[in-house]
C-alpha cells in the first residue's frame, strides 16, 4: 500500500502528536521524507511521538499554531485542532482560534513558500444532516450558536478560508473531510464512541450509550484515511477537493457496542443516557470522489481495526493505572 514519492521533501505536520497527525508522520517518514511536527500539546502527547525521538529525519516544535510560524517546507498538512467534543468544548474560543487564525497562519505560510497546503476538515461542516449519505455538494445543517459551534464553524470557516486563498491567490488546497476514524493511539478519555466502549469494555465497566444507541456512524481505521490523505496531497493540481474520506460501511452504535464486547470477552453491562444537544442522528459519507479521483476506498473491516484498537488499549491501560 505504501507509495513512494519521487523525491525527498521537508513536510510540515501541524498537530503531529494527536491520534492522525502521528499515523501520518509514520508514513511521511517511511517514505523517505523530513518530517516537521508542530503541536502545542493540547491534546496530543508525545507517547505519540516518542518512538521517533532519535529519528534522523524527524523534529519536534512545540508551537501553537494561532501564531504564526516561519520555517520552510515543500507542503503542509494542517491537522492542528482538537477533535472530539469534550476537547473542543474545553475552551471554545480558543478552538475556533485554533480552526482560524490557524488556517490563516499555515496558508499565510503556504502562499509565501508556494507549497501545497492540506487541510484536515470535518463530516461536521455537514451538521445534523438532511441528506444521506452526505456528498460533497451538500452544504450541511449546522447551529452556527451551539456548543459544537465552536468546531463546525471554525472547520467551515477554515474551509472557506482554503478556497478563497486559492481562488484569489492560485494557491494549491487540498481539502478533506474526515469522517469518524478510529485506531491505535486515539485519545484514551475524550468521549469519542470506539475508545469510550473499548476503554470501558477492558475495564469491565459499563458502557454508556447515548440516547437509544440507534444512531448510525461510520468509523474508518486510521491507516486507511492516511492512505486517503497521502493520495490527496499528490492528486492532480486540479483536484482541491473537498473530498470525503470515510468508511461508508454504517453501523448502529448500539451495534458498535455488542461488537466491542464480543471481541474484548467483557462482561460490562450497557446503559442507557441523555443524548448530547446537537448530537447528529446519522453519519456515513459518500465516497464517490476519492474513489473516482483518488481511485482510494478503506480497506480494514471494522472487525480487523477494532482487533488493533483494543491490543493497544490493553497494553496502554496498565501504564494509565500506575501514572
Ligand atoms: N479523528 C477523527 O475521527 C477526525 C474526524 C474529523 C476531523 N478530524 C480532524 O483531524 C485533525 C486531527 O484529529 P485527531 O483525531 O488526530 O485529534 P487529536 O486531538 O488527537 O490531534 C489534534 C492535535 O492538534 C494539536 N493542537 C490542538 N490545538 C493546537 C494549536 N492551537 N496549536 C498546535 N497544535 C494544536 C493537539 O495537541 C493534538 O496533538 C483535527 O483537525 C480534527 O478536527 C479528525
Amino acid at each position: 500500500m505504501t507509495r513512494l514519492y519521487d523525491s525527498r521533501k521537508r513536510i510540515l505536520v501541524t498537530g503531529g502528536a494527536g491520534f492522525l497527525g502521528s499515523h501520518l508522520i509514520d508514513r511521511l517518514l517511511e517514505q523517505g521524507h523530513e518530517v516537521l511536527c508542530a503541536d502545542n500539546l493540547f491534546t496530543g502527547t508525545k507517547r505519540n511521538i516518542d518512538h521517533l525521538h532519535n529519528h534522523p529525519r524527524f523534529e519536534f516544535l512545540r508551537h501553537d499554531v494561532t501564531f504564526p510560524l516561519y520555517v520552510e517546507v515543500d507542503e503542509i498538512y494542517n491537522l492542528a485542532c482538537p477533535a472530539s467534543p469534550i476537547h473542543y468544548q474545553h475552551d471554545p474560543v480558543q478552538t475556533t482560534k485554533t480552526s482560524v487564525h490557524g488556517a490563516i497562519n499555515m496558508l499565510g505560510l503556504a502562499k509565501r513558500l508556494r507549497c501545497k497546503v492540506f487541510q484536515a476538515s470535518t463530516s461536521e461542516v455537514y451538521g445534523d444532516p438532511h441528506v444521506h449519505p452526505q456528498p460533497e455538494t451538500y452544504w450541511g445543517n449546522v447551529n452556527p450558536v451551539g456548543l459544537r459551534s465552536c468546531y463546525d464553524e471554525g472547520k467551515r470557516c477554515a474551509e472557506t478560508l482554503f478556497f478563497d486563498y486559492h481562488r484569489q491567490h492560485g494557491l494549491q488546497i487540498k481539502v478533506a473531510r474526515i469522517f469518524n476514524t478510529y485506531g491505535p493511539r486515539m485519545h484514551h478519555a475524550d468521549g469519542r464512541v470506539v475508545s469510550n466502549f473499548v476503554v470501558q469494555a477492558l475495564r469491565g465497566a459499563p458502557i454508556t450509550i447515548y440516547g437509544e444507541g440507534r444512531q448510525t456512524r461510520s468509523f474508518c481505521y486510521v491507516d486507511d484515511l492516511v492512505e486517503g490523505f497521502i493520495r490527496l496531497m499528490e492528486s492532480d493540481d486540479n483536484v482541491t477537493g473537498p473530498v470525503n474520506l470515510g468508511n461508508p460501511g454504517e453501523f448502529t452504535i448500539r451495534e458498535l457496542a455488542e461488537q466491542v464486547i464480543a471481541q474484548t470477552g467483557s462482561r460490562s453491562e450497557l446503559v442507557f443516557g441523555e443524548l448530547p444537544q446537537d448530537d447528529p442522528k446519522q453519519r456515513r459519507p459518500d465516497i464517490g470522489q476519492a474513489k473516482a479521483k483518488l481511485g482510494w476506498e478503506p480497506q480494514v473491516p471494522l472487525e480487523e481495526g477494532l482487533a488493533r484498537t483494543i491490543t493497544y488499549f490493553r497494553d496502554l491501560l496498565p501504564e494509565l493505572e500506575v501514572a
